[in-house]
């Protein structure tokens, strides 16, 4: 008797049929990475959906990362497994406030990270990753003032790594970053004193000070592949362990942050299998925009593409 299909090949069915790509961040559950065609960081994934000839992009990742990839391609339908999956650094930073910064300084050069909504993307003149953003910053003239946002702590490692004086860096965090204490880092230390500390850059000062490296998330997995250590701490979201774990003989421990005694991003565990199906039975949530935000939004992020 044949078993009855599981989620698993329901959804390798419908990418068939849509003719679709299933683009997933490393922050994703370990069963939507094993089914993507793609697992990657945002720039990588952004370069991938910018290139995809195909139907269909189903976002295994947040909203602003959907967003970002309908304004590369827009004639592909691209859909997202939940409508809610957003960021805590989309929310840290309205429009409004940015239109007045712009009004009221009108000689800065507005850096934003691709963690914004894409009315912020549209009001900004370059955008950055976590991959690119000491580049970015550093390919802007040094006379020019710069605004960064919306990640505090992203801003004051860029800030720190440029030497860039005249940088203002906007107060957003990142609710799983930026609640990582220093001091579990020191206790995660002391109980593994041989591993190395890999830090995403969202996290605070305090925490980045013990990272023997400070980089994106398939840059921390690179980093870790290359490295002759045999033991790691790592300061990211947890759902990276997936690709960590196939590095063989290696270990890896996660310290648990102080938002929700985890090292789990809320927003991006809400994508599930089952509604990764429903998505891509649907075409729903889809993400539309108009052609005028998209133009504006596609500005800074071509320019952010060009940066060598
Ligand atoms: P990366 O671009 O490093 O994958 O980061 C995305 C993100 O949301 C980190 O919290
Ligand atoms: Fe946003 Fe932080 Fe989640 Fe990344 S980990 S998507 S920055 S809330």
């Amino acid at each position: 008797m044949l078993s009855a299909p599981t989620i698993a090949d329901e959804i390798l069915d419908l990418k068939k049929q849509r003719r679709a790509i299933l683009l997933a961040h490393h922050y994703q559950e370990p069963e939507i990475q094993e089914l993507a065609d793609v697992v990657g960081d945002s720039l990588e994934l952004a370069r991938k959906a910018r290139e995809f000839e195909g139907d269909v992009i189903a976002f295994c990742g947040v909203w602003f990362m959907a967003e970002t990839a309908k304004v590369l391609n827009p004639n592909r339908v691209v859909v997202v497994p939940d409508r809610a999956a957003s960021c805590s650094l989309v929310d840290a930073c309205p429009v409004e406030p940015v239109r007045e910064f712009r009004r009221r300084n009108p000689d800065h050069v507005v850096v934003s990270y691709i963690n914004t909504s894409i009315e912020v993307k549209a009001e900004s003149d370059i955008l950055c990753t976590s991959r690119n953003a000491v580049k970015i910053v550093n390919s802007i003239p040094v006379k020019k003032p710069v605004l960064f946002l919306p990640d505090r702590n992203l801003g004051n490692y860029v800030k720190k790594q440029t030497g860039r004086e005249n940088m203002q860096i906007w107060q957003g965090t990142c609710i799983v970053h930026a609640t990582f204490p220093a001091r579990r880092v020191v206790e995660a230390k002391t109980e593994h004193p041989e591993a190395k500390v890999v830090a995403h850059p969202e996290c605070p000062e305090s925490v980045l000070q013990l990272a023997d490296f400070i980089g994106s998330t398939s840059a921390l997995i690179e980093w870790c592949a290359a490295s002759h250590a045999r033991e790691f701490i790592v300061m990211t979201e947890s759902g990276i362990n997936h690709s960590l774990s196939k590095l063989a003989g290696k270990r890896f421990y996660f310290v648990a942050n102080e938002n929700c005694n985890c090292s789990e991003c809320p927003y991006m565990k809400l994508n599930t299998l089952d509604k990764l199906r429903d998505c891509l039975t649907d075409l729903e949530p889809r993400v539309e925009l108009s052609a005028e935000i998209m133009q504006r939004a596609l500005l800074p992020l071509e320019r952010m593409l060009a940066v060598k």
